[in-house]
């Protein structure tokens, strides 16, 4: 896909961190862009976040591309479809999907409520599948692009993370199939899977991390939403299915992929090593 090709882009999750990124990038190709979250405050923060991307050489905000905002919350699924059916009248049919709502609750598998395991099936599962079905007509007459965000999570099972990389596997799982379905009507469909990402999402996240989930999370890396972003369309624009952003989060899934024991070996050495730590305190 060559830069600029993108027409109009919904973006779920747009009102913060990798959305927010990627509509950036969007904005700075001259796309028109439909930001969509629950809250609305931190819409229209994300809308003047993207307000100076739009501002000409004489300093006047630009009449295209155009960002505007919807408020819904993308696991219900009555709301997904009065709403969108609507932005679509008024904002435009979609040429781009960017399904990237999402929070995490990590913790331990048995202090995990039922409710929070439902959350975060909704929002990142059922939210998917939601915001894809209504818009798809639209995005296959427009030959369009959907990206699913899952994780580095959804491909390694991470500890606290029992609810969060069930969602995610799925995520993956939902997009290869309907992926095989879409190839012949034009439809690119890609997977997005980061590591983590400094986002306020993830700041927020860390505050319910238990320490062994910390532990593992000190191993890696973190990377710039920006960079994520960009990845994202690097790897769009080569006809990628799956896009791992970052070298050391590539090298991780190749080594799950090939050889899952050292993973693991890897993992279960750095939980017991805290736990000592934790132990001798
Ligand atoms: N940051 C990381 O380390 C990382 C790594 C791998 C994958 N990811 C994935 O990347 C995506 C973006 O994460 P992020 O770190 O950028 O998080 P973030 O900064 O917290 O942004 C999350 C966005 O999703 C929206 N959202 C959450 N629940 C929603 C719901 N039920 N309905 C509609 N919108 C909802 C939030 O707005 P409201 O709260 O106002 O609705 C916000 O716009 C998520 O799917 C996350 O799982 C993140």
């Amino acid at each position: 896909m060559p830069e600029a090709t993108v027409r109009c882009a919904f973006i779920t999750g747009g009102s913060s961190g990798i959305g927010l990124a990627v509509a950036k990038e969007l904005v700075r190709r001259k796309a028109d862009v439909l930001l969509i979250a629950r809250d609305r405050n931190r819409l229209e923060q994300a809308v003047r976040v993207l307000t100076p991307e739009r501002v000409n050489a004489s300093g006047r905000i630009e009449l295209q591309p155009r960002v505007r905002t919807l408020s819904l919350d993308v696991g219900n699924p009555e709301q997904v479809k009065e709403h969108l059916l609507r932005a679509v009248q008024e904002f435009g049919e979609p040429d781009f999907l960017l399904n990237c709502a999402g929070e995490a609750f990590p913790d331990y598998f048995d202090r995990i409520p039922d409710s929070l395991f439902e959350q975060t099936i909704s929002v990142h599962l059922r939210g998917t599948w939601y915001v894809t079905k209504t818009l798809l007509p639209y995005l296959k007459k427009n030959q369009g692009i959907i990206v699913n965000v899952s994780s580095l999570a959804g491909l390694v099972g991470v500890f606290g993370y029992t609810a969060y990389s069930a969602a995610k596997a799925g995520v993956i799982g939902f997009s290869e199939a309907l992926r095989s379905e879409l190839v012949s009507e034009g439809v690119q469909i890609a997977v997005l899977c980061p590591p983590d990402t400094d986002t306020p999402g993830f700041e927020k996240e860390n505050r319910r991390k238990p320490p062994e989930t910390k532990a593992i999370s000190a191993n890696a890396g973190v990377l710039r939403p920006e960079t994520v972003a960009e990845e994202l369309f690097r790897g769009l624009s080569k006809g990628k299915f799956m896009i791992i952003p970052g070298f050391q989060a590539r090298f991780t899934a190749w080594v799950a992929r090939h050889m899952p024991i050292m993973v693991r070996w890897v993992m279960d050495r750095t939980v017991r090593n805290c736990r000592k730590q934790i132990q001798s305190k």
